[in-house]
Parts: structure tokens; sequence; C-alpha cells
């Protein structure tokens, strides 16, 4: 169905810095502290998260065609981001190493307790909600139950998929929570692709980036052109990508510089489409 709505007649997208960002030297000034989170952080990290715990935006990590990307904890930039249109993220599953290059890959964060996990969806999924009126993401089928009920659960077939389920076989979908409407005619809510185990891109670098071609589809039925999309947990970049790709604009947050790095790499690309 097609909904009439494009950039052109659509209010422009808000302004999302409610406060300049500081100056350099304000930042590097600012360091030595841990994140609102409690997490560890090392010199360098404790410059952009102080920022954002003083309630200032951290200077962006990268900012270029109306994609930026803030290098630090999401529990300490989302409150300080304006409304957005769209929220499409990917959450930490909690777990210590997986995907693909699970051998070679290790989290700086993860696993957390249970207790703490816990707090972490709640936290994120809260501060999230506030910015926007259309939250859509892949808890993983262990961590579905931690987000309040949805509007609607999407799924993602992935049928040659080998990663074991806790039944004794294997687990061929993922659920994607909808919070809000489609703004596109869904069709059939459910999408079909296998996860790649090769990859060629810069995001081969990270150990669990979702397929491109799943997060396009949810851009165009989620989002018009012209939207701002926000993802706080931006991993390789996918979300970033994807809007790139599809004319809309992003912002996107990673804890670990070395994932905002393959990011960086990967907006570098030419467009996609
Ligand atoms: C499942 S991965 C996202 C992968 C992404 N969808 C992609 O395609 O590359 C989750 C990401 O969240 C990051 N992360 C974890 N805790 C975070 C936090 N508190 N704030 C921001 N990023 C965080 C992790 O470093 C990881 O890269």
């Amino acid at each position: 169905m097609d909904t009439g709505m494009t950039s052109s007649n659509r209010p422009s997208p808000p302004d999302l810095r409610l406060t300049p960002p500081p100056t350099e030297s304000a930042v590097s000034s600012a360091g030595g502290e841990a994140s609102s989170a409690g997490l560890p952080l090392s010199r360098k990290d404790s410059g952009y998260c102080a920022a954002a715990g003083h309630g200032r935006l951290p200077t962006p990590y990268y900012e270029r065609d109306g994609i930026t990307i803030y290098h630090g904890d999401c529990r300490d930039i989302l409150p300080l981001l304006g409304p957005v249109d769209l929220v499409l993220t990917d959450p930490p599953y909690n777990a210590e190493n997986m995907g693909a290059h699970a051998r070679t890959y290790k989290n700086t964060f993860f696993p957390m307790s249970k207790l703490d996990y816990q707090r972490l969806c709640r936290r994120w999924y809260r501060l999230a909600h506030r910015t926007c009126s259309r939250l859509v993401f892949t808890p993983g089928i262990a961590h579905a139950w931690a987000y309040p009920q949805p509007d609607w659960v999407l799924c993602w077939h992935k049928p040659s998929a080998v990663a074991f389920n806790r039944l004794g076989g294997f687990n061929a979908w993922e659920p994607i929570l909808v919070y809000g409407k489609a703004i596109e005619r869904l069709g059939q809510d459910y999408y079909r692709l296998d996860p790649k185990n090769f990859l060629k891109g810069a995001e081969r670098e990270h150990p669990c980036p979702k397929p491109i071609e799943l997060w396009h589809w949810l851009v165009t039925k989620f989002s018009v052109e012209g939207d701002t999309i926000l993802d706080p947990f931006m991993g390789s970049g996918t979300t970033l990508r994807a809007a790139k790709d599809l004319g809309r604009r992003a912002i996107g947050i990673e804890i670990e510089e070395r994932y905002c790095e393959i990011a960086v790499k990967r907006l570098a690309q030419e467009v996609l489409l």
C-alpha cells in the first residue's frame, strides 16, 4: 500500500542534539569515570562516556551525510537524544562469544549476571521507547520475555541454520518484536533467509552481524525516505548501512570502539542498492 508519505510531505526530522556537543578539551578533561552502568571503561572510553554522564552528548565518533555514530554506552547517550522516527536494533544476547567467528572474538562486557542483563534489557528498552513511536528489535528467543508484550512478533526464518536450540534440535528462526505500526503493508509476517557463514565485507570482523537483506526489509516496512533511524546497539553498523542504502538518516551507538571502526568502513562503501 502506498501511504503517500515521503520526506517531502513529512515534517523535517527533529534536531537530535538537545545540547551542543562539548569541545574536545571538555571531553578529554572529563575522563576517569565509570559509566552509569558501572561498566569498566578504558582511559580512552572514559572521555566519551563521562561527557554523556554529565548531560552532554559526546563528540560523534563519525558524522557524515545524515549518519552519526556515538562511541559509548547507550544507557548514557539515549537520555540525551531527541525523538527519532524508528528505533531498529539488535541488543546483545548476553553470550560470551557467538556467531560464525565465535572462536576468534571475545566480548569485553558479556556475559553479565542474569540480574544485570535483565536490568540492561529494562533500561535500554525504556530509554529507547520514549524516543520513538516505532521500536523493532531482535531479542533472541531466550530473552524475548525480558521485554513488555509487543504489538506483533515477526519471524526471521533461517531454514539451514545449525545453532542448537535448548530442546535438542536446531534453532531455525528468530523473533523480531514490533512496538508500533508498520508504515508499508507488511504482507507475510516472516522473512526467509539463511545467514551467510562466509561474509566478504568489513562486517565479517564482527561476531554476529545481521544480514543486510533482512535489515533492508525492516527499514522499508517501518520507515519512509528521510526518516531518522536509531540503533543503540550498532555493532558492525548494519542498521546504518541499510539506512544509507535506502535514503534514511541514522544514529548508531556502540560501546566497543573496534566495532565503530568496522561501521565506518562499511559506510565508506558506495550505496549498495
Ligand atoms: C548483537 S550485536 C549487534 C550486531 C549488529 N546488529 C550488526 O549487524 O552488526 C550487539 C552490539 O551491542 C554492543 N553493546 C553491548 N552493550 C552495549 C551498550 N551498553 N551500549 C552500546 N552498545 C552496546 C556490543 O558491543 C555489540 O556490538
